[in-house]
C-alpha cells in the first residue's frame, strides 16, 4: 500500500541528521514504495508549506555529509510563531495551520528528528492528534531516554582532536590551555573528550566547581614538574554558589538561553591564582559541523529504519530509542519529560576521579 510520510529536521544542526533521512528514504520509498515529503527549515516549513518530495536521487551520496539537506532551525516554534504584520512583531499559536496543511497534502505521519525542544513540540502535536514518530538528534546527548544521541560522538571526536592539539601549546609554553566545549546544561561532551583527551581538570554542569580547587591541582602540577595543564570546560560550568554565564539570549527560540564565557572566567581565576599563563579556546560550531564518524552514521542508519518500522507497525507517538546495544522505541512524553544529565557519582565521573582528573568540588 502506497503511503504519504512526512519529515523534518529541526533544532540545531548536527552530524548525522542526513544519514537518517537517507535511510528513511532508502527504506520507505526504496523498500516500501511509499512516498517522503521533506519539509524545509524545521517546523518553519511545516507552518509555511514548504516541502519538497524525497526522492532516492535526494539522499544520493548524502552519508557522510553533515548537516542536513533539509535546512534546520531552532527558533521556530509553530506553538507560539513569531509573525510580522505591519510592522509589529507577534507570537501566534499556528499548531493548527500546520494539521490542516498536512491534512491538505494527504500526509498520515510526520517523522520528527530533533532534540528536547524540537521533540517536546512533536509531543504538543501528538496531543492534538497528529501521528507522529521521534528521531533524537543533538550533540549535547541530553535526551533522556535513549543511551546516545547521534552527533554526539562526532563533537567528542572534534573535541578530543583540539585537546590533543592544545597539548603541544600547553607544554611548548608551559601554559594552562582551557578549551570551552558545547553542551548546554549538560556535561556529557566536557566529560568524554576530556577523558580521551586526557585533561587534567574537566567542568560539567553538574558538578559546581571551586576555583581554588582547580588551581590546588595546577599549582600541584607545577611542583612535581609538569608546568602545563589541560582544562575541559563545558559552557554549562558554573563555580559553586554562582550561575552559568549567558552570552545572550535569543527570544522567539524555544530555549532561548545561548551560553558561553565560561572559559575566559576560568581563565581570569587562575591566572591570579597560579601565576601560569593561560590561554582560551571556544570550541563553538566546529563541534557540529563535520562528517559524521562511523559510529554516528551506523547509529543514525539504524534509527532511520526503525522509524519506518514503526509507522509500518502504527506505533506511533514513539521514539526511536538506543538502550544497550538495542534499537527500540520510547513514548516521546517519556523522552521529552526531563534532560539527562551527567550522573556525579555515575561510573565515568569516578573513572575519571580514579586517574586524578579534577572536577573542582
Ligand atoms: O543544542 C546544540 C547546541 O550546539 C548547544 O550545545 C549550544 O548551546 C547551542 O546549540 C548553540 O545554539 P546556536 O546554534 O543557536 O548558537
Amino acid at each position: 500500500m502506497s503511503r504519504k510520510i512526512g519529515v523534518l529536521t529541526g533544532g540545531g544542526d548536527c552530524p548525522g541528521l542526513n544519514a537518517v533521512l537517507r535511510a528513511i528514504v532508502k527504506t520507505a520509498v526504496g523498500r516500501y514504495g511509499w512516498e517522503i515529503i521533506g519539509f524545509r527549515d524545521g517546523y518553519r516549513g511545516l507552518v509555511l508549506n514548504d516541502y519538497l518530495k524525497l526522492k532516492r536521487s535526494n539522499v544520493s551520496g548524502i552519508l557522510v555529509r553533515g548537516g542536513t539537506i533539509l535546512g534546520s532551525s531552532n527558533r521556530d516554534n509553530p506553538f507560539h510563531f513569531k509573525v510580522e504584520e505591519n510592522g509589529e512583531v507577534k507570537y501566534v499559536d499556528m499548531s493548527d495551520q500546520v494539521i490542516n496543511n498536512i491534512a491538505e497534502l494527504g500526509i498520515e505521519c510526520m517523522v520528527i528528528i530533533g532534540g528536547d525542544g524540537t521533540l517536546a513540540s512533536a509531543r504538543d502535536f501528538a496531543k492534538k492528534g497528529m501521528k507522529v514518530i521521534g528521531v533524537p538528534k543533538t550533540i549535547d546527548n541530553d535526551l533522556y531516554a535513549t543511551d546516545t544521541t547521534f552527533g554526539f560522538m562526532t563533537a567528542v571526536n572534534t573535541a578530543t582532536d583540539a585537546i590533543d592539539k592544545l597539548h603541544t601549546t600547553a607544554e611548548s609554553h608551559h601554559r594552562i590551555m582551557i578549551l570551552e566545549v558545547m553542551g548546554r546544561y549538560a556535561g556529557w561532551i566536557a566529560l568524554e573528550s576530556g577523558i580521551a583527551g586526557g585533561a587534567d581538570v574537566i567542568l560539567i554542569p553538574e558538578i559546581p566547581f571551586q576555583i581554588k580547587k582547580v588551581a590546588q591541582k595546577i599549582n600541584d602540577r607545577k611542583n612535581a614538574g609538569k608546568s602545563f595543564s589541560i582544562i575541559v570546560v563545558a559552557e554549562g560550568a558554573k563555580p559553586l554558589g554562582g550561575e552559568m554565564v549567558v552570552k545572550k539570549t535569543v527570544a522567539d527560540s524555544p530555549d532561548p538561553i545561548r551560553l558561553g564565557g565560561i572559559g575566559n572566567y576560568v581563565a581570569e581565576q587562575l591566572s591570579c591564582l597560579t601565576c601560569l599563563e593561560t590561554r582560551v579556546t571556544v570550541l563553538g560550531h566546529v563541534q557540529r559541523g563535520g562528517s559524521p564518524s562511523p559510529f554516528d552514521r551506523i547509529l543514525a542508519t539504524r534509527y532511520g529504519v526503525a522509524a519506518v518500522e514503526l509507522i509500518r507497525e502504527e506505533k506511533y507517538g514513539m521514539m526511536v530509542s538506543l538502550q544497550g546495544d538495542r534499537i527500540t522505541a520510547v513514548t516521546i512524553e517519556e523522552a521529552v519529560h526531563k534532560l539527562k544529565n551527567v550522573p556525579v557519582d555515575g561510573e565515568l565521573v569516578r573513572v575519571a576521579k580514579s586517574i586524578g582528573i579534577e572536577f573542582g568540588d
